[in-house]
């Protein structure tokens, strides 16, 4: 590995990815007096963070009373009950002070008539245990997560971070169970870095790229969850992938839930409003997993929008152009350029697109990784943690309500930076790392650099995504997953013959997509087998040969190993967290706090 001169790194605290979740880990750790690396493939400001659109939840009852019990109770049934209800107390908790700071730091939220944070209805959030939609979501507009990420940025620049910017991680350092750090690649000189830290904290996000149309950015490759995996650690949960109702036909890009909240509706081909016949009381706003079913069933029976009845029709032309301009500009550009519609006017062309990964990297509430070890369920990898959409804490269960996301990458992200705080002490001796630290990241990236075969990245990627996508949709069935796991173990045999035309080791793409890949395949095979293994419906998971929900056989959290040489996954089971907070004497409840 002479070939590739390392510089090396002490911190406390490296984090990974610098997206909502990232940044507030960042920020906590930093004030705290840690020394904080963030390691980031992407500038902060263009995390796909940016792109969250209609909101941030929180009981704060600026619209009318709310309780945070009520938005505990919409989380957990929203999750279908698969949601670990410690952390669910610990998110709606914690989500008022949370939102409340992010304020304090400079988000511009929009403003009710009395100058209070504006909150709309967002789907399957309700008052009173389930008796009728609430206004809960925090919105700075329709962007959102947008104001958050450069609040966030700036926030954390106040403090001693040192940001790694255009940083690919390649892999996590681990001895003898312990992570002990991570081994980074730097695209602007090429130059590779090995980072030592007490704490390795991955807000690396989901792998929505799986699949071929989704909301998520290019970048959104679940890197931290490929580098997880191939630590021989469990990912929980993978089955459940959210598809977002009103994604644009044929372009992908998020129409926010907020378009819904603010009064608009979805119709089908012959203009009925469908929604009322699948879910009569909260209609357009029943939560994400049962609008685009309802969506997917119309158009498979023929009553699809559209030349080829392919899509459903979203309306927000009866809503007062000032609400729209005031509240929802984003997109109505969006619609403009991707759809060629004018909102005022015409319906959009929307379609159920892959927005969210319920899975990721399992985690309890301080967000500490966790693993099956000894019998025990609840094992905590010493000196790993996640946050973000890359781990799986698990608030969101089998289903995230929209609006819980941004609210989860805060309350957990800020939990994880605290955690570091109570157990690093400030820039305490580290040991030694092993001799050959880093020596396999190297050679996984030497090996792609090198490789001579004739099938490009590009093409292997496209044949996972359309695998992903035809065979591990909205509604699964046996067959369709059985064949998917063969599809998906064929593209993954693909990359014996990868070829990468590129051996340069600045900004060398090509490279970076194939790293990219590499830990998408991965991820692909074990949500794969996770649905085909998954004998219920539950939340996204809809299998039409098992339509029930089976509490007596699957209310348990799934967690997948993924051999690496063979594509061999091997699935066990952890326990729902069905106990709450209040009853649990460690925890503290939050005081009050001054900003
Ligand atoms: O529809 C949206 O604005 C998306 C929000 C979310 O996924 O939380």
């Amino acid at each position: 590995m002479s070939a590739y001169p390392i510089t090396d790194h002490t911190f406390d605290v490296v984090v990974v990815g610098a997206g909502g979740s990232g940044l507030r880990a960042t920020l906590e750790a930093a004030r705290h007096g840690l020394t904080v690396a963030n390691i980031t493939k992407v500038f902060p400001t263009r995390s796909h963070t940016v792109a969250a659109q209609g909101g941030i939840s929180a009981a704060l009852g600026n619209m009318e009373p709310d309780d945070w019990r009520w938005h505990m109770y919409d989380t957990v049934k929203g999750s279908d009950w698969l949601g670990d209800q410690d952390a669910i107390e610990y998110l709606c908790r914690h989500a008022p002070e949370a939102v409340y700071e992010l304020e304090h730091f400079g988000v511009p939220f929009s403003r009710t008539e009395q100058g209070k944070i504006y909150q709309r209805a967002f789907g399957g959030m309700t008052k009173n245990f389930g008796a009728d939609p609430i206004q809960r979501t925090c919105a700075a507009a329709d962007r959102t997560g947008h104001a958050i990420l450069h609040s966030l940025y700036g926030q954390s620049l106040r403090y001693d971070a040192v940001f790694f910017i255009e940083y690919i991680a390649l892999d996590l350092i681990m001895e003898d169970g312990r992570c002990r750090g991570v081994m980074a690649w730097c695209l602007e000189d090429g130059s590779i870095h090995r980072f030592r830290a007490q704490r390795v904290v991955l807000a690396t996000g989901g792998y929505g790229r799986a699949y071929f149309t989704c909301t998520g950015a290019h970048t959104q490759t679940g890197d931290g969850n490929g580098m997880v995996l191939r630590a021989g650690l469990p990912l929980q949960d993978m089955e459940f992938v959210q598809f977002h109702p009103t994604g644009i036909y044929g372009a992908g890009m998020l129409i926010t839930e907020g378009v819904r909240g603010e009064g608009g509706y979805l119709t089908n081909a012959s203009g009925e409003r469908f929604m009322e016949r699948y879910a009569p009381h909260a209609k357009d706003l029943a939560s994400r997993d049962v609008v685009s079913r309802a969506m997917t069933i119309e158009i498979r029976e023929g009553r699809g929008c559209g030349p080829d009845k392919e899509y459903i029709h979203l309306h927000l032309s009866h809503l007062d152009p000032k609400i729209i301009h005031e509240r929802l500009p984003g997109i109505a550009e969006s619609a403009r350029i991707f759809a060629g519609v004018d909102v005022t006017k015409q319906p959009i062309p929307v379609l159920p697109t892959v927005h969210y990964n319920m899975g990721g990297i399992p985690t309890n509430y301080h967000g500490e990784a966790l693993t099956l070890k000894d019998g025990n369920p609840d094992a905590v990898v010493p000196g790993l943690m996640a946050v973000g959409e890359a781990a799986c804490v698990s608030v969101h269960g089998a289903n995230r309500l929209g609006s819980n996301s941004l609210t989860d990458l805060v309350v957990f992200g800020r939990a994880a930076g605290l955690k570091c705080a109570a157990d690093v002490k400030p820039r305490d001796r580290q040991p030694e790392l092993p001799k050959d630290a880093g020596d396999a990241a190297l050679a996984r990236l030497d090996r792609f650099r090198n490789a001579k075969g004739k099938t490009p990245t590009a093409a292997l990627r496209l044949r996972m995504q359309k695998v992903m996508q035809s065979n591990c949709p909205v509604f699964r069935t046996g067959d369709v997953l059985k064949e998917g796991e063969i599809l998906i173990r064929e593209a993954w045999k693909g990359m014996s013959d990868i070829g990468v035309t590129d051996r340069s080791m600045i900004w060398n793409s090509d490279l970076v997509e194939t790293l990219e890949f590499d830990n998408l395949i991965a991820q692909a095979v074990v949500t794969m087998d996770g649905a085909a293994n998954r004998k219920e419906s539950r939340g996204a998971h809809a299998r039409e040969d098992f339509p029930n929900r089976d509490d007596a056989n699957w209310m348990k959290h799934t967690l997948a190993w993924f051999d690496g040489a063979t594509a061999k996954v091997r699935l066990d089971y952890r326990p729902v967290h069905t106990y709450t907070l209040s009853n649990d004497v460690e925890y503290i409840a939050p005081k009050a706090r001054v900003y």
